[in-house]
């Protein structure tokens, strides 16, 4: 395949970026989207200029670390699936495709595609620890679990925290990332000491660091390449309001 790509291209944090035109040949239709701007670095290198910065750690849909806007949108139009996992069968020969980093306030670009999701973490420490005293790992089934507690805090916890969420939602809202963080540990019976407090915190925390509030577009659940559902969100709302009941 050839491929046209226009690339943001940004030096830092202060300079002003814009896309730059590149053309890609002999691309195969089994290479992942991040191994085909390997191929376009590797010859960015060899001709002595700037190879692109992008993020990406384990390019097994597993780490949250890649994160593109491809044609608009985040990790692409393909649904449930992260940018590293995207191939390039998706596109035809001769498209043109054009790449960007995440849009949002409070993930600044650092250079090129590649943006500082570090609020992420500030939402995350706010949320605290789980202060019970647990001792020695328990038996997996010595604190029974409702089955549909169990599956819907697992699917809560798939969530990668790749601020594909942020990036989709036209408040930059952070409310699907933060709902799932504090849905997995609030649907468990060791989640109940600081639920409240915690639900309160992350949410507080979000928008302090400017994320955007909610308001019912669902763009982030579309995006999502782990599905997260837009319930998840009224889950977390019922959470800071302190109306939800154990196992709700
Ligand atoms: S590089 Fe880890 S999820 Fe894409």
């Amino acid at each position: 395949m050839n491929l046209t790509l226009k690339v943001w291209r940004q030096k830092n944090a202060t300079s002003r970026g814009h896309l730059t035109t590149y053309r890609v040949k002999e691309i195969s239709p089994d290479m992942s989207f991040l191994e085909m701007l390997d191929v376009l670095n590797e010859r960015l290198i060899l001709d002595g200029d700037d190879p692109i910065a992008f993020d990406h750690d384990c390019r097994e849909g597993i780490c949250g670390m890649c994160g593109l806007v491809i044609n608009g949108v985040p990790h692409g139009e393909q649904r449930a699936t992260t940018t590293c996992q995207l191939h390039m069968r998706h596109f035809k020969d001769g498209d043109t495709i054009v790449i960007e980093p995440w849009r949002a306030a409070p993930f600044p670009v650092v250079k090129d595609l590649v943006v500082d999701r570090s609020a992420f973490d500030r939402i995350i420490e706010a949320g605290g620890y789980v202060s019970v005293p647990t001792g020695s790992a328990p038996d997996a089934h010595a604190v029974p679990v409702p089955k549909a507690s169990a599956d819907t805090a697992f699917d809560a916890a798939t969530c990668i925290g790749c601020g594909a969420c942020v990036a989709a939602c036209p408040n930059g809202s952070a409310s699907l990332f933060t709902a799932a963080k504090i849905t997995h540990l609030g649907l468990l019976p060791q989640g109940q000491p600081e639920r409240a407090r915690r639900a309160r915190a992350m949410v507080e925390t979000a928008d302090e660091l400017g994320f955007g509030g909610c308001t019912n577009i669902g763009e982030c659940t579309a995006v999502c390449p782990k599905g997260i559902p837009l319930a998840t969100i009224a889950r977390m709302n019922a959470d800071y309001l302190g109306l939800a009941a154990t196992g709700d």
